[in-house]
């Protein structure tokens, strides 16, 4: 029996539609608010002094030199966007086998760093750790001579990445790459250097996903990849592996975490926010951002609407907040 037969009335002393009779109910019973503060910019970086590069596979999306991000963080501020993302197109004659220019301090990720928070302090910046960008074969890690990446190795250099990050001025380091422990190294690490207040938002329920293809187009790495990333991210047909996996990462230091993709998972971040109640971001990510835009250029719906009902779709599921590639679109339209 229905939980809620003994309580109700019938029909017509309940009328469902009275609640959505006008907009200025429907305004008041809302149960959940979207604000441009629930949204995280992502925005990829250039090399060089050139003009925006857009992204075929990403339409509406550029990669930006770091003279010009400082201008698209500003846009963030003026739009009560309160943190962007950062992920570095790395040119190919710097990348190599174990991806060593993730740890230059004046790589393009520690420049662009540098530039956009020396010009627009006030905004957040949230930097990606993994070496995809770096290495010359597309993983986000080291591999033995069988491909196989290797996990404790890869931990270490992320380690070393994570700290260039923060001594350039990174306000949250945020691990993509599935590697078991590396929160806790990475942690203790930001302690031991005296960076205190940098945040960790893990990636922690991180799936195997074919949401990510426009996303490999953007940083430079689709082409490159060799096999998939099945050894590490997660098999979509697994739920309850990623409580452990949030459960791991809040245990290493974790203040965040996250889920992703997004869209395709509500189901894991509902169950992820229930369970633990920290904060709980949602990544839409670049193939979920294209379903849209595709369907938008067909005719298939409306643009504007498509965005705002599947990002209400996040905070209803229980979403802290949502990384966007539509983050400045729907800021606008929320009149940020
Ligand atoms: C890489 C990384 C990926 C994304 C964020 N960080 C791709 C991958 O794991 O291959 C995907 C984001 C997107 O598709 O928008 N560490």
């Amino acid at each position: 029996m229905s939980p809620f037969a003994a309580a109700a009335p019938a029909f017509p002393a309940i009328r469902m539609r009275r609640g959505r009779s006008a907009p200025w109910i429907r305004a008041m019973l809302a149960e959940h608010v979207l604000t441009p503060a629930d949204l995280i910019w992502p925005l990829f970086i250039a090399e060089g002094q050139g003009a925006e590069e857009p992204i075929a596979t990403l339409p509406g999306v550029s990669r930006w030199t770091v003279a010009q991000l400082a201008g698209k963080a500003r846009e963030a501020r003026d739009l009560g966007i309160p943190c962007i993302a950062l992920f570095p197109n790395t040119p190919a004659n710097l990348r190599s086998e174990r991806g060593e220019e993730a740890l230059n301090p004046d790589n393009l990720m520690c420049r662009a760093i540098r530039t956009i928070k020396d010009a627009v302090p006030e905004v957040g910046i949230l930097t990606d750790v993994a070496l995809d960008p770096y290495t010359a074969h597309g993983h986000d890690g080291l591999t033995d001579a069988v491909g196989y990446v290797l996990n404790d190795e890869t931990s270490e250099q992320l380690v070393g990445q994570a700290l260039v990050q923060a001594e350039a001025g990174a306000d949250i380091v945020a691990p993509s790459d599935m590697m078991d422990g590396r929160v806790g190294a990475i942690r203790s690490a930001l302690e031991q250097h005296g960076h205190y207040n940098v945040a960790i938002m893990a990636y922690a329920a991180k799936y195997a996903s074919a949401f990510y293809g426009p996303f490999r187009d953007a940083v430079g790495s689709r082409g490159l990849l060799k096999g998939d990333k099945r050894g590490y991210q997660m098999d979509p047909a697994n739920g309850a592996e990623a409580l452990r996996e949030v459960a791991l990462d809040l245990a290493e230091g974790a203040d965040m975490v996250m889920v992703k993709p997004g869209l395709a998972y509500l189901d894991v971040l509902a169950r992820v926010k229930d369970r633990f109640g920290v904060p709980t971001f949602a990544y839409a990510v670049s193939g979920e951002y294209a379903m849209i835009e595709a369907a938008a250029a067909a005719g298939a719906g409306d643009r504007d609407a498509l965005i705002l009902e599947t990002l209400m779709a996040f905070k209803r599921a229980g979403a802290t907040g949502v990384l966007t590639y539509h983050a400045r679109d729907a800021a606008r339209l929320l009149g940020g």
